[in-house]
């Protein structure tokens, strides 16, 4: 299996993006943290700041939305140069994440669905056809530095026992607490994109803790 590492710039300095960005270049996806203050009690990274970064990078911007009805905003993540954007299945009914989903394959991009610490791993089905990727949440979302939540990893598995049914292609990543020894345990459970925050920001060198977590990724997928 192949193993991404997608580091959070929800992590960063964000007063030089720039130069936090270069230090993940190494990194196959950018992982972009967006919170509303509504769905998530905190505020994170607005469509004015992705679209600053855009020509910074060749690198995949993975969108996380965290936001309540997203289908009101997924265009304008879209514009501002999302390659891919996720929405939490929690954030509104059944037939408007549909339309979150629609509106941004409608706009040539990935899209995917997160699911939150106490949601099941069957709520991503109804939406599993339309996804390129799906996002298990390993902390409840809203903020960075929290304690991996290893009792996630029975849902991941079911989950990519799901997706190898349903849609093979489909990319099984994971969100909160990710590290050198938690990044093991998510592979083995059946993860194959990892986000890293602090455990990247907080690296001495965050261009050698990527490629050592990807490594040890590789090696726990065999
Ligand atoms: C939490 C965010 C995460 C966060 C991860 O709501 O979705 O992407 O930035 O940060 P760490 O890796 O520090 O847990
Ligand atoms: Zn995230």
């Amino acid at each position: 299996m192949n193993i991404k590492i997608a580091p959070s710039l929800f992590a960063a300095n964000h007063a030089d993006l720039t130069g936090e960005i270069k230090k993940i270049d190494g990194a196959e996806y950018i992982h972009v943290d967006v919170m509303d203050g509504h769905f998530v009690p905190n505020f994170g990274i607005a469509p004015h700041i992705i679209k600053a970064i855009r020509p910074l990078t060749q690198q995949v911007l993975d969108v996380h939305l965290m936001i309540t009805e997203p289908v009101r905003y997924v265009d304008v993540f879209c514009d501002a140069g999302a390659d891919i954007v996720t929405v939490h299945v929690e954030a509104d009914t059944q037939e408007n994440i549909h339309a979150a989903l629609d509106k941004i394959l409608a706009k040539g991009k990935k899209a995917g669905v997160v699911v939150k610490p106490n949601t099941p791993a069957e709520a991503i089905l109804p939406f599993v056809d339309k996804c390129s990727m799906v996002l298990v949440m390993t902390v409840e979302p809203g903020f960075g530095g929290q304690k991996f939540m290893e009792h996630m990893m029975p849902k991941v598995t079911a989950i990519r026992a799901l997706l190898d049914k349903h849609n093979p292609t489909c990319e099984l990543e994971v969100d909160g607490g990710v590290d050198l020894n938690t990044a093991v345990t998510c592979v083995k459970a059946g993860a194959n994109v990892l986000v890293a925050g602090s455990s990247v920001y907080k690296a001495e060198v965050p261009a050698e803790c990527i490629q050592q977590m990807r490594k040890l990724g590789q090696e726990a997928a065999k």
